[in-house]
């Protein structure tokens, strides 16, 4: 007999984006930062992944795969991006902001740009569809980037002002903001690994003081958010993972894992306390830590394109863990990189048992946004890892097109439940 799990009235079925993946046409530090690089990319290829994925993906190895370029052109088919939400039976939808195209020159904003998101936003609102709205997604306008980033404080003010201005014009169509995405995430990448503009590597220095800033900037605007809408709900979208020992019995092992995991999930949320009212979980990875170099080793019976490895029991725990917040959660980020379509379906099914759960033992999740809505471009990966729900063809039109697990998952959003076979 099939097993149904019913999740809550009113739970939000979602898809999520970011306005620089999907757009096109976007002039800011990504898009600079590319220009330089995708050669470098394009060579360092055939030392990052493995043989399998180097066959499977051979534009990997093309400098072009690493240019955003008009990326899925989303900021000229938005109707067709709709259409996609609505097939779904979606209720709610993620997108972002582009700080760039709002403001491309210091405190010179663009009204028309503001406009063509105020129709984006209204056409989600007359369409019944529940609006999550990030406000930064790891890029920035060049005067920005030129002035340092978010390890110059003045940033903290810039970015104030331009989310002000957001607020002001089109807060009354937002349902949920995202201040900040991952914010750990740039740090880790922008001044830890070098994988991510600006590059730097083991920057100590900087490590604190953007993290401190990026903290600040999204205590402040929160706190704007709030002088204009009393009941608006706010938070960030946290990094989170699910490291654990690979023995359990090896004391540096179980130390080193509790390590990773507070700073992964819970470090940035402890320091912005109070200023949060749910908390948006972004979940993709667990990890088995082990003491030697790399320090992780998972068993990996399972991976996606991008290698990581299927685990959902991950997300149980990771919402186990934040039951301590006693904030209502939304997952904002759950997906995974199958070209072929052949994990996704099951992949969605899975962390939803996971996720139900959690919500059984008493952890208030409020909905579930899978990510991505569409194939995007993949920041330092380019083009080749393909996420999406849709397809899309690039070179004929930017046409969408439905993968298979479209349906399944169809089916879960307009039931608001889950067969278990
Ligand atoms: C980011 C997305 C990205 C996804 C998959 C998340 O950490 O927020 O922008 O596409 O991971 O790589």
């Amino acid at each position: 007999m099939p097993k149904e799990l019913k999740f809550p009235n009113n739970f939000l079925w979602g898809a999520s984006t970011s306005a620089y993946q999907i757009e096109g046409g976007i002039v800011c530090d990504w898009s600079e930062w590319e220009k330089k690089n995708n050669k470098r990319l394009a060579e360092q290829a055939e030392r990052y992944w493995s043989p399998a994925q180097q066959k499977k993906f051979p534009e990997m190895f093309d400098p072009e795969n690493y240019l955003c370029g008009q990326a899925m052109d989303s900021y000229n088919q938005f109707n067709e991006d709709l259409a996609c939400i609505k097939e779904l039976n979606l209720n709610a939808y993620r997108l972002g902001i582009e700080w760039a195209r709002i403001e491309p020159e210091e405190g010179k904003f663009d009204r028309k740009e503001i406009e063509h998101y105020r129709q984006i936003l209204q056409k989600l609102r007359d369409n019944n569809i529940k609006v999550v709205l990030t406000l930064w997604h790891w890029t920035m306008p060049l005067w920005v980037h030129d002035q340092g980033g978010w390890a110059n404080k003045k940033t903290v003010k810039d970015f104030c002002q331009y989310s002000e201005l957001i607020v002001k014009e089109l807060g009354g169509l937002i349902d949920y903001w995202i201040t900040l995405n991952e914010p750990m995430m740039h740090i880790g990448h922008g001044y830890v690994t070098g994988k991510f503009p600006p590059n730097k590597k083991f920057s100590l220095k900087n490590i604190y003081v953007v993290f401190k800033n990026l903290v600040k900037a999204h205590e402040d605007v929160y706190k704007i958010i709030h002088k204009n809408f009393p009941e608006a709900q706010v938070s960030i979208a946290m990094t989170t993972g699910f490291p654990e020992p690979a023995c359990k019995w090896n004391i540096i092992e179980v130390i080193m894992a509790k390590v990773a995991y507070y700073f992964r999930n819970d470090w940035f949320l402890h320091r912005v306390g109070k200023f949060i009212d749910y908390i948006g979980v972004n979940y993709y990875h667990h990890d088995r830590i082990v003491w030697y170099p790399p320090f992780k080793k998972n068993l990996n019976e399972e991976i996606d394109d991008r290698g990581w490895e299927l685990y959902p029991e991950g997300i149980y725990y990771v919402l186990k863990g934040y039951k301590k917040y006693q904030k209502p959660m939304l997952i904002l980020e759950n997906g995974t990189a199958d070209a072929d379509d052949k994990l996704r379906a099951r992949y969605i099914k899975d962390h939803l048992k996971c996720i139900h759960r959690a919500i059984q033992e008493g952890a208030d999740v409020r909905g579930y946004f899978y990510w991505s809505l569409l194939d995007n471009f993949e920041w330092a990966e380019g083009y080749w890892p393909k996420f999406g729900l849709y397809a899309v063809d690039r070179k004929n039109n930017f046409k969408r097109i439905a993968r298979p697990s479209v349906k399944a998952y169809a089916e879960i959003c307009q039931t608001n439940k889950v067969v278990i076979d």
